[in-house]
């Protein structure tokens, strides 16, 4: 498949990275086309690497990834455009963070409104799917970095969207089992307010390499 990661920092680079490793087509994106961040990453991974504007990647992909911090995204996928995005799977691994007054962090969006459904209705023809973003960007792409039956969260409208994200995070070594759909993407409301708890327990841990694992 062709995929589009929008984004330069170390999520977007880790992902796209496993991206291209587990055989996919990845074109990277940013507001410059001469990112050089972007331009070392396509030229450090072979053929089936390339960077692009947030513009012409998103165009050129069958399925987008937003990687960029939070409080733009909704900058950057504008960008991008809607009619680049229309009819694709989005997948959405932004935190809304604001370090602005120092730590810990505030959420720029939270409570009765989250980032994926602010996205959701800035693009109501693309199919938006929360994920992900409740982990370290090497945890995302290596979940047996962190022991245990770990789990990961999806949260979307469309039960098809869901199903490819799932099926590329098993790609990424999340079994289904591990996988918890929890439902439409208001849901995404908890797994991104889940970052307040996240900094301090990776403050109190002394790095990011944890997850939660789910007993009932
Ligand atoms: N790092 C992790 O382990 C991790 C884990 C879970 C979730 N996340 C989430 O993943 C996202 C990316 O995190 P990150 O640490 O890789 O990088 P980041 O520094 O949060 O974001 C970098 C990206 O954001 C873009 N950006 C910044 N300001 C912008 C603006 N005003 N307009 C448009 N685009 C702008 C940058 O564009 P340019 O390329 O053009 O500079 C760059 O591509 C964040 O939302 C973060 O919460 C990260």
């Amino acid at each position: 498949m062709k995929l589009a990661v929008l984004g330069t920092g170390v999520a977007g680079r880790t992902l796209a990275t496993k991206l291209v490793e587990v055989g996919h087509e990845v074109v990277m994106g940013s507001r410059d086309a001469a990112n050089p961040r972007a331009a070392e990453w396509a030229a450090a991974h072979g053929d089936r690497a390339a960077s692009a504007t947030f513009t012409d990647a998103a165009r050129s992909a069958d399925i987008v990834v937003n990687a960029t911090a939070g409080a733009a995204s909704l900058a950057a996928l504008q960008s991008a455009g809607g009619g680049a995005l229309a009819g694709k799977v989005l997948i959405d691994v932004a935190n809304p963070l604001d370090f602005s007054h120092g730590m810990p962090p505030s959420l720029t969006v939270c409570n009765t409104d989250s980032l994926g459904e602010q996205i959701q209705r800035a693009f109501p023809k693309t199919r938006v799917v929360k994920t992900l973003n409740t982990v370290n960007a090497d945890v995302m792409v290596d979940p047996g970095r962190v022991p245990g039956a770990h789990v990961i969260f999806v949260s979307g409208n469309e039960a098809e969207a869901k199903r490819v994200v799932v099926d590329l995070l098993g790609a990424f070594g999340w079994p289904r089992e591990r996988v918890v759909d929890l439902g439409g993407i208001e849901t995404a409301r908890g797994t991104e307010s889940y970052l307040l708890l996240w900094v301090p327990l990776m403050q109190r841990l002394g790095g990011p390499h944890f997850n939660v694992e789910l007993a009932r």
